[in-house]
């Protein structure tokens, strides 16, 4: 069978490369374009040495051209900064091309809102509607349909996962969660900064954006379609001295009195019913007593959460453990450019987790 050729745009940074890493095992797609300003003429396998043994060592990295790229690809990634990504978007889709976008340009519905956070206006605000959130569990029919697909935050993607069977099913309260998220040093990105240094974050720990995170706005616009209401939640993040890996600690409120067997049953249910509709069975509920663990989903797209009902406090507290880069980015990347190309959703995104 021909395979279907897609493109890379920012195959040196973080999110790139574990797209990479992806596509060098995908069965069907191949990666035909590969750009990168800053190493732009070089070879694959010299950029990125690890990935010298696979299919895409000989492929030459060139400088983003959206002309180039709508001229041999299906589909682009394009894994890039906000606010960089919503031109190439709409010239790609302009030209016909599938589009799945990393950055956070297209994941907000009301151009208002992506102002306020990203203090940014909207330059193709006139897209949103078509856009689709690329959570697959929640929306992978419309995934199926669109031509550009807006993936999801590395934090919103762990918080919504923890979150969506309570607000479905109104166990809990829509007041008053708080999301308590730590996650690895690849979520700031490949770009050098003093905070992410090795000596900067080595055996320490610590806060950062506390109450006014970006990604929070994302948080509540999905929470809130979940649970048909507004919400406001405060999300706090933290920075971990780990490469890969989110660990959220989600605090709500019991809405009814529930013990921890129904709402066990609950998030089981849930998340079997949207895996099988989905074909691929990525949440995984662990029994009760088991805590999630960032080493026991690192490199794939699952994603474990672990559930405590606490009667003393009138909380239901969920623990969410997901890889950033894979689950969080790059692999939930690849998943919606399965269904977006009609293959398999799980195709390239069966290895088991690395441990330790
Ligand atoms: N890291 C994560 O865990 C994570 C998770 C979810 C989503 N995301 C999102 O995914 C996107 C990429 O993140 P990342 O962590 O991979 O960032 P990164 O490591 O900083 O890499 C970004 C890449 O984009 C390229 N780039 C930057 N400005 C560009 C421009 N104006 N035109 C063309 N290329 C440009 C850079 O390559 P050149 O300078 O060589 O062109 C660089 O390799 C971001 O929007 C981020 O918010 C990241």
């Amino acid at each position: 069978m021909k395979p279907i050729a897609v493109g890379l745009v920012g195959v040196a940074g973080y999110t790139g490369m574990e797209l990479c890493r992806l596509l060098a095992g995908h069965p069907r797609m191949e990666l035909v374009k590969a750009t990168s300003r800053s190493e732009a003429g070089k070879l694959l396998a010299d950029v990125l040495p690890h990935l010298g043994c696979t299919k895409l060592a000989g492929l030459t990295i060139t400088a983003p051209d959206m002309d180039e790229l709508a001229a041999n690809c299906d589909l682009v990634f394009l894994a890039v900064p906000h606010g960089t990504a919503m031109d190439m978007a709409a010239e790609l889709v302009a030209k016909n091309v599938c589009v799945v976008d990393l950055s956070a340009d297209f994941r907000l519905r009301d151009p208002q809102v992506y102002v306020q956070w990203y203090n940014l206006k909207h330059r193709h605000a006139d897209l949103l509607a078509q856009a689709v959130y690329g959570l697959p569990e929640l929306y992978h029919h419309d995934i199926a349909q669109a031509k550009l697909v807006a993936n999801p935050g590395c934090y919103p993607t762990s918080v919504i996962l923890a979150l969506a069977p309570a607000l479905n099913n109104g166990l809990a309260e829509a007041d008053g969660i708080v999301a308590d998220s730590k996650s690895g040093a690849t979520g700031a990105g490949r770009k050098p900064s003093t905070a992410t240094m090795f000596c900067e974050m080595h055996d320490s720990f610590r806060a950062y954006n506390l109450g006014h995170h970006r990604h929070t706005p994302e948080m509540e616009q999905e929470a809130g379609r979940l649970a048909q209401v507004q919400i406001n939640l405060s999300f706090n993040p933290h920075i971990l001295p780990l490469g890969r890996g989110i660990l959220s600690t989600v605090y709500t409120r019991l809405a009814r009195s529930v013990n921890a067997q129904e709402v066990l049953a609950i998030y089981s249910d849930f998340y079997a019913m949207h895996g099988a509709a989905l074909g691929a069975s990525w949440v995984r509920v662990l029994p009760l007593g088991t805590w999630p663990e960032t080493r026991n989903v690192r490199g794939t797209m699952f994603c474990d959460l672990g559930i405590l009902v606490d009667p003393r406090t009138n909380r239901l507290i969920i623990v969410s453990a997901i890889d950033n880069l894979c689950r969080g980015a790059s692999g939930q990347a690849l998943a919606n450019a399965n269904l977006m190309l009609g293959l398999a959703p799980e195709l390239g995104l069966s290895a088991a987790p690395m441990v330790p």
